[in-house]
């Protein structure tokens, strides 16, 4: 390699020069704040600004703000601002205000910033100097869920958090619900067991903690070492969603400027935010350590997707309903990649709650994101969540200053859509499912009608039976010294469960002032109906009392009988025995009503052969009217004590008076709770000892956390990368292969060269691991590079994770052979076909090969993500000329190749390639800009930003 000086080699953000949009910044004065600094893309002049979609001005601004002539052009401003014109083509960058990390993948980045550190120490610079470039935010639940669930703990009725415990698995149901396989309480078969004790779950808990001990102690290191991190340590809570808003800031500010919030995260729940208003959307690990080292996502100007909500919702469509709908009708439309932004007069009808559960449907639509601007309703949610008041001040003005803010009834605000979808919510029917499987939907309107089908109907799923003549037959019984008749459709067992779907709070809310207007209204259930209460955790019950309804809900027989999926499964006492016995008698279809929505085929009882998945508050109803055999709207609820008719739309209660009470008594004891456990930490997380130190105090003895060797040859001068001379091919691939084969995540296979490596550390095949969970140790990760059991590498003719070290003939672990080239000096490079590293996007996927000596990938085409990643750590992606191949060239991948590079790389250069047999080939390299080449001459991403601080 050859040392030589160039010139700027390095493009620092040189403040020398001045901002080229200096002409846009603005002032805001507001009443309460100093006045704050911002851009004001109005002032570019441009009548295009004002019919972008908002979602597009965000990305617009955030260019304008950044614009540094390297990173960030004044052409990538125009390109936006010409989004009209250049949607779908023009690739632009995105600097996103924050990151958010969960522990998985946030792990290896926080441990490249603390070898980054290092680095700069042995050169002599202040090792404070390097922090992330943004505020980035790591919440503590990933790693240890999965652990979890092998410890089986059970929800605890724990509405305030207190001891903290079990509040890892624990699902507060947000009022956000969403991440619906954690709402509810049936995650980890917490049905019986020692998981139902609190002490073993306390110890399980802790041993859980203890195991993880090495990880958390780095984290608690990194959020008192760095500046921009926060850490919201394991044992505050899971929530996601609240973690998220809490997190959220709208409008963030830097260094006396405001600008929108948008946020990057390596979580596919990430979504979710959109329905604040806030930019952001989940990314691979190695992007967001990008974005932490400065450098903007990359992405294609999308086309928008405007959907359009006009008509207003039916009364009994519950949030459930709404987000359903809503997303079936996006998830016909075919909206792949792109973004989709809510307007129309009928948004103003969502909740916050309601925007970010459709927000996180994102991938079930496949869209980047789904944003609903800023609007009265989300201020009013950051008021409920007691934002303060200077903050709301600067939200409202900014936003109202730049044109990000919107009111959706003002249809001359509306920008222009690559296209729009119209949803009426008046199509939005509220169901119910049944009466055997949960994919048989009905429409509450229909029920009546839909039963007495099914009882004609020949046994089936939809179908009992009943001869004609015995579908009217009553049958008379005694319950507690009163008489009752029953018949088909009589409703014997209602259970309201806050179980998945139904833990979003609007939802647990109407049913508990249902039952309280019912109440009122003097309607009763009949008390031989089995009813029961069982939120999905402490959290519902707090909240059900919280806004008083709880006592009306008990009342109606409505009784909390527990926590945890045990109750799901419907496990009420067992039904009075005349119930049964007429049930017996008449051949009665006598029905179970219940708001779970999973264990459906886990009957209620034998002798209830109609089962209903319903929304909790048509639980209720169901149990008042006594029977599933009626039309809401022709017949009477019940009689009231003076025998007046009481009808359902009597007593559901509007959607203002449930968002009302949802305000003021869920978001705000939710965010109070979360807010005094944040504030409080936990006792396991406050007494860790963690070093005050600048640098990481690496442990040798450590099998988790190690220092990378990234920046092992970190010096002030470039070391351009010289010609890459009798190279190896370290594996001669084919077609597809993707990042799961070049970096597996799964488990650690028992005769694998990391296995290896970690029985040298004297572990147990039983405490391997994952590669997943070993992220932070290069040594297991780059051991685990290429060890796919999958790969089909044709050096050897069959599938497995082996190669042929050439001038050994040994077949060995890719491991053992890149070792082998490395010791001998020979570089390496990979041979392949089309789509070189498709799949999800994985930080080790370009790490591990940079870790195995690889300087280059030759391939027929490039997945275009993975691409970037080799860019970024140093390898050149070079790329066969149109038409040809290894196959079409004749190589055996047995060769030597030798490749010169000139001094002055330019993108897409023409490059020769020379083997040891006498053949010639050209290839392109694909390095787009010059920063890829910038990167590429600096050894990588990490290594350009390290030197940067060096000069
Ligand atoms: C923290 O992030 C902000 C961006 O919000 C950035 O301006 C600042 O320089 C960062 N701080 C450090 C110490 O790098
Ligand atoms: C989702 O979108 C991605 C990217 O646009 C596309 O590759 C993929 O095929 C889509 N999947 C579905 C199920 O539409
Ligand atoms: C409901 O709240 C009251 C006081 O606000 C409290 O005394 C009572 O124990 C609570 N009930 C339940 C079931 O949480």
């Amino acid at each position: 390699m050859k040392k030589l000086h160039v010139k700027c080699s390095v493009f620092v953000f040189c403040f020398c020069a001045a901002h080229p949009f200096n002409h846009l910044i603005d002032t805001l004065q507001t009443e309460k704040n100093k006045a704050k600094k911002y851009f004001n893309p109005q002032k570019l002049g441009d009548p295009k600004y004002e019919r972008l979609p908002f979602s597009i001005r965000v990305l617009l601004e955030a260019a304008i703000r950044k614009c540094d002539g390297f990173y960030v052009k004044q052409e990538d401003v125009q390109n936006i601002l010409n989004w009209e014109k250049l949607q779908n083509e023009a690739e632009i960058p995105f600097s996103p205000a924050r990151v958010l990390l969960q522990d998985f993948t946030g792990i290896p980045a926080l441990v490249d910033l603390a070898a980054m550190r290092d680095a700069v120490a042995k050169n002599g610079i202040d090792p404070n100097l390097i922090n992330p470039k943004c505020p980035t935010d790591l919440i503590v639940d990933h790693s240890l869920q999965i652990d979890f669930s092998k410890c089986a703990i059970q929800n605890a009725p724990n509405p305030g958090g207190g001891d903290g415990h079990g509040a890892t698995q624990r699902s507060v149901p947000g009022r956000l619900s969403s991440r619906s396989s954690q709402c509810g309480s049936s995650r980890g078969g917490c049905s019986k067991g020692s998981c139902s004790d609190a002490p073993s779950k306390q110890r399980c808990f802790e041993m859980e903690l203890i195991r993880n001990k090495e990880r958390l102690q780095f984290f608690k290191w990194c959020s008192k070492a760095f500046k921009n991190v926060s850490v919201v340590p394991p044992d505050i809570g899971s929530v996601h969603q609240v973690n998220l808003e809490y997190l959220s800031r709208v409008v963030q500010e830097s260094e006396g400027f405001v600008f929108p919030d948008s946020v990057v995260g390596t979580d596919s729940h990430t979504t979710m935010i959109n329905g604040l208003g806030i930019l952001g959307w989940g990314v691979g690990g190695i992007e967001s350590e990008a974005v932490m080292l400065g450098q903007p996502v990359s992405l294609t100007l999308p086309q928008v997707v405007g959907c359009k909500l006009v008509g207003s919702i039916s009364t009994l469509a519950t949030s459930i309903d709404i987000v359903l709908g809503i997303t079936k009708h996006l998830r016909q439309a075919g909206i792949s990649g792109k973004f989709v932004e809510f307007f129309g007069p009928g948004v103003s009808q969502l909740s916050a709650a309601d925007r970010t559960t459709i927000a996180n449907m994102c991938p079930e639509y496949n869209a980047t994101v789904s944003f609903f601007p800023v609007d009265e309703t989300t201020l009013k949610h950051f008021k409920q969540t007691n934002f303060a008041e200077e903050k709301l001040e600067v939200m409202e003005s900014y936003l109202k200053a730049v044109k990000l803010f919107r009111s959706s009834d003002d249809q001359a605000e509306d920008p222009h859509y690559s296209e729009v979808i119209e949803v009426n919510l008046n199509s939005i029917m509220p169901s119910v499912s049944g009466p055997k499987r949960p994919q048989d939907r009905v429409p509450v309107t229909c029920m009546k009608e839909d039963f007495l089908s099914c009882l004609n109907e020949k046994v089936g799923f939809k179908g009992f039976h009943i001869p004609r003549e015995k579908q009217g037959i009553l049958v008379p019984f005694q319950h507690e010294g009163t008489e009752y008749t029953l018949s088909h459709g009589s409703v014997v067992i209602a259970a309201v469960i806050s179980c998945t779907n139904n833990c979003n709070p609007s939802v647990m809310l109407t049913a508990g002032l249902l039952a309280k207007k019912a109440k009122e209204a003097g309607l009763t259930v009949k008390p031989y109906i089995r009813t029961s209460l069982a939120p999905g955790s402490g959290m519902v019950t707090h909240y059900l009392n919280a806004s008083g309804v709880l006592p009306y809900l008990s009342q109606l027989g409505f009784e909390v009988i527990g926590y945890g999926c045990a109750t799901c499964v419907g496990n009420t006492a067992p039904l009075p025995e005349s119930v049964v016995d007429a049930i017996k008698e008449g051949d009665l279809v006598a029905c179970g009503v219940l708001s779970g929505s999973r264990h459906f085929e886990g009957r209620l009882c034998d002798c209830v052969r109609a089962n209903y998945l319903a929304s909790p508050p048509l639980v209720v109803a169901y149990a008042i009217a006594g029977t599933v055999g009626i039309d809401f709207e022709k017949e009477p609820l019940g009689l009231n004590a003076e025998g007046k008719e009481v009808f359902l739309k009597d007593v559901w209660p509007s959607k203002e008076e449930v968002q009302d009470v949802e305000e003021h008594t869920v978001v705000a004891s939710i965010f109070r709770a979360l807010r005094s456990r944040i504030q409080k930490g936990s006792p396991f997380w406050n007494n860790m000892d963690v070093p005050d130190s600048v640098l990481f105090p690496w442990d040798p003895k450590s099998t988790y956390i190690r220092c990378p060797p990234f920046f092992s040859k970190l010096s002030k001068e470039v070391s351009v990368p010289g010609s890459i001379d009798n190279a190896h091919a370290l594996l001669f691939l084919g077609n597809k292969v993707t990042t799961d084969h070049i970096s597996p995540a799964g488990s650690i296979a028992r005769i694998s060269a990391a296995a290896k490596y970690l029985q040298s550390k004297r572990l147990t095949p039983r405490e391997f691991n994952s590669y997943g969970a070993r992220r932070g140790n290069d040594a297991v990760m780059t051991r685990g590079t290429f060890a796919s059991i999958k790969l089909q590498n044709r050096l050897i003719g069959k599938t497995g994770p082996k190669t042929l070290h050439v001038p050994s003939g040994q077949m060995l672990d890719v491991f053992e052979a890149a070792e082998r080239y490395q010791r001998d000096g020979f570089p390496l490079i990979i041979l392949a076909g089309k789509e070189y590293g498709s799949g999800s996007s994985r930080d080790w996927a370009a790490k591990g090969p940079y870790l195995l000596g690889v300087r280059a990938v030759i391939a027929e085409s490039f997945e275009k993500m993975h691409k970037n990643h080799l860019v970024g750590m140093g390898i050149a992606p070079l790329q066969f000329l149109p038409g040809q191949n290894a196959d079409s060239l004749e190589l055996s991948g047995k060769e030597r190749f030798s490749i010169s590079l000139p001094e002055e790389l330019t993108p897409q250069q023409e490059l020769t390639v020379l083997t040891s047999t006498g053949k010639s080939f050209s290839v392109v390299t694909l390095f787009e800009n010059e920063m890829d080449v910038a990167f590429y001459r600096h050894g990588g991403l990490l290594k350009y930003v390290a030197r940067s601080m060096l000069q």
